[in-house]
């Protein structure tokens, strides 16, 4: 997935590494979704200091993407990853936060479907031309959400 995002992964600094250990550093997890074939998605999250789960690696495999699938698929990973986290934590977690880029608009797409909503913006982020979207749901608002719209999908 490292190109799919602006700018891509591995241009940025410290490259896709950096990434990881972000994610080690912050004591977060990381969840994979996969079926025979291997890993089909994936995203990672922690838990700030201000009690927001912060997610980023948000991703499914190419070929899965624009007939639905990946979209069900970022779903299913968000609502079992949120799940566990409540189960394991429960009441830490007040809301959900993350970024995107305004042009990505199957993204823009899902995140308005499951309730998050934009609450800033910054334009020429990190690249030229590049407008962060900054957005934030409601934690349990959110869990519940997945969990409708995830019922009956397969795990
Ligand atoms: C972001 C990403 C996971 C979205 O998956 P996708 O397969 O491209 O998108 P989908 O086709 O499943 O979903 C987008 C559309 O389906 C809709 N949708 C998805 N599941 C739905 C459901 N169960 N019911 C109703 N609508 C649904 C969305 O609202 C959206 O609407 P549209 O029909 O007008 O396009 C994928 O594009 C990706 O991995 N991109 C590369 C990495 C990336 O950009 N990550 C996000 C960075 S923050």
């Amino acid at each position: 997935m490292d190109k799919d995002f602006i700018p891509a992964l591995s241009l940025r600094g410290g490259g896709i590494d950096a990434f990881i250990e972000t994610v080690f550093r912050n004591e977060g997890r990381t969840w994979l979704a996969r079926d025979e074939s291997g890993p089909v998605g994936s995203l990672s999250f922690w838990l700030t200091d201000e009690n927001m789960v912060y997610v980023w690696f948000i991703g499914v495999r190419a070929d899965l993407r624009g007939t639905l699938l990946g979209g069900r698929v970022i779903m299913q990973l968000m609502s079992t990853a949120l799940q566990a986290y409540e189960r394991e934590n429960p009441g830490d977690a007040v809301g959900i936060r993350f970024t995107t880029w305004e042009s990505n608009s199957a993204a823009i797409r899902l995140y308005r479907l499951l309730g998050f909503t934009v609450v800033g913006k910054k334009e020429n982020d990190m690249v030229e031309g590049r407008t962060t979207l900054f957005y934030e749901g409601e934690f349990s608002l959110i869990r519940g959400r997945l969990m409708r719209l995830t019922h009956g999908l397969c795990q």
